[in-house]
């Protein structure tokens, strides 16, 4: 018999790439010269880069022999045939529209379906989607439950839809104002949470009894359906597939980053129950993305993605990557240092407000312990808090989340449990001396998705 912990990955190491720790100077220097912004650095002054799980997976041989089949013709190419029928086998949508990645699909499905002073409710909108609907004029209600923003709280579902605040914004902006409810599944701003299928369901319910539509961001739905499948008692025996349909059975359909769940270096699509919405996204998606039959990629990477959605939505690969998350999460809670809990599906999300309670969230903490493992490891988080949470539109302020975390994001089939111990390490290091970690400013900030090119510096 096996034992019960044992859940090994079910593949092994056939091609290294050689990785390399800085000395502590040269990592000094690196951040100086990166602003204290760590999407600013060189990636070959990183040792262990956890800033995303997108995009950074390692393909497999099935993935990277399929790319040889990839068919370059501009339209009708079999490539995009394959990658539309295993969309349609794995989430049972009918028409499939692929995208370069998942904000294009945004980019396109909002320009069909929002209009200025339209209002979105949904459960923690990730930075993209948000930005997206705030550049249409539009605004993104949150309607998570309040469990998730409790760090310490265990709950098994903290991505939920809380049904009586989506029915407050609902009644308040009037169902004309609503073009569709929005699911994001895992929910990646709140800490990676799921959501349960039978709240997918309570939301679905009450879309149909007020007429709404209701679509999925489905990054990481498959590590979402895998927590349905270890945590919902009723769907324990049930296969991972079945679950997933019923993820997206009662959607109109969805947008996805392929980057994540897919396991592809690149790639996206919106995927559609709907036959007036997909023929208003198709215009689109020729406008700003290319021809309805590649949608801004190539067929080789249609290829890899079609054998991607197959691959991530394996129950053993599943076990085997939540799996390295929670050990990594657990021997953090172990080590005494606050993280999100329970751990979610592809990040571990430190509570900087608890590692760093003597900076004030203006000084933007999250980011201050970013630049610290960075110093002190040579590890690249990112920082998910008051930087990322851009400024009001309306007046202009900081809007400090109830959240303020670091996230130390896993990539698909990358590292090792030895990684991780490194960095568990690191951090302890880190919380011995937090008193001597300061808080920042900015000394240039960007109009939107700041995070990405701010540059900050000590307050001393
Ligand atoms: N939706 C969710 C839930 C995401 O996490 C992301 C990206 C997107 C949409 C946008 O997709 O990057 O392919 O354009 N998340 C990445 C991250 C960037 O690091 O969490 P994209």
């Amino acid at each position: 018999m096996l034992p019960a912990s044992a859940n090994p990955e079910p593949y092994r190491i056939k091609m290294v790439e050689p990785i390399y720790l800085i000395p502590r100077e040269d990592r000094e220097l690196a951040l100086l010269e990166a602003g204290l912004n760590v999407f600013n650095l060189h990636a070959e002054k990183v040792f262990i880069d956890l800033l995303t799980d997108s995009g950074t997976g390692a393909m497999s041989e099935g993935q990277w022999s399929a790319m040889f089949q990839g068919d370059e013709s501009y339209a009708g190419s079999p490539s995009y045939h394959r990658l539309r029928e295993a969309v349609r086998d794995v989430m049972g949508f009918p028409f499939v529209l692929p995208t370069h990645q998942g904000r294009a699909a945004e980019n396109v499905l909002h320009s069909a379906m929002i209009k200025p002073g339209d209002v979105i409710p949904g459960n923690s909108h990730f930075d993209t989607t948000k930005a997206h609907i705030e550049y249409r004029k539009a605004h993104a209600i949150d309607c998570t439950i309040d469990e998730c923003f409790e760090p310490e709280i265990e709950h098994p579902f903290k991505g939920n839809v809380d049904l009586e605040k989506l029915d407050r914004s609902v009644e308040e902006h009037g169902v004309d104002k609503i073009p569709f409810v929005l699911i994001t599944v895992t929910n990646n701003s709140g800490g990676g949470q799921p959501v349960s299928l039978e709240n997918i369901n309570a939301v679905a319910d009450y879309c149909e009894s007020k007429g709404l539509r209701l679509m999925i961001d489905c990054a990481r739905f498959a590590e979402n359906a895998w927590f349905i499948k270890h945590r919902e008692e009723a769907h324990r025996h049930r296969p991972i597939e079945d679950i997933i349909h019923d993820i997206f059975r009662r959607a109109t359909g969805c947008t996805m980053s392929a980057k994540k769940d897919a396991i592809v270096n690149i790639g996206g699509f919106i995927a559609l129950r709907d036959e007036e919405i997909y023929e208003q996204c198709c215009t689109y998606n020729i406008l700003f993305e290319g021809y309805l039959t590649y949608g801004g990629m190539s067929g080789r990477d249609m290829e890899a993605l079609a054998v991607g959605l197959q691959e991530g939505t394996n129950e053993s690969y599943l076990a085997a990557r939540i799996g390295q998350v929670r050990r990594f999460g657990d021997a953090l809670t172990d080590a005494g240092i606050p993280i999100v809990r329970p751990p979610g599906g592809h990040a571990i999300y430190l509570d900087a407000k608890k590692f760093l309670p003597h900076i004030d969230q203006e000084q933007f903490p999250a980011q201050a312990l970013v630049c610290e493992l960075y110093l002190e490891a040579g590890v690249r988080a990112v920082e998910i808090g008051t930087v990322l949470a851009d400024r009001d539109p309306d007046n202009g302020n900081n809007r400090p989340p109830k959240l303020e975390l670091m996230r130390l994001t896993i990539p698909r089939r990358v590292y090792t449990d030895n990684h991780f111990a490194y960095v568990r390490d690191a951090l302890v290091n880190l919380y011995e001396r937090r008193d001597k970690i300061r808080g920042l400013k900015f000394t240039y900030e960007p109009p939107i998705l700041r995070h990405f090119r701010a540059r900050f510096d000590w307050i001393r």
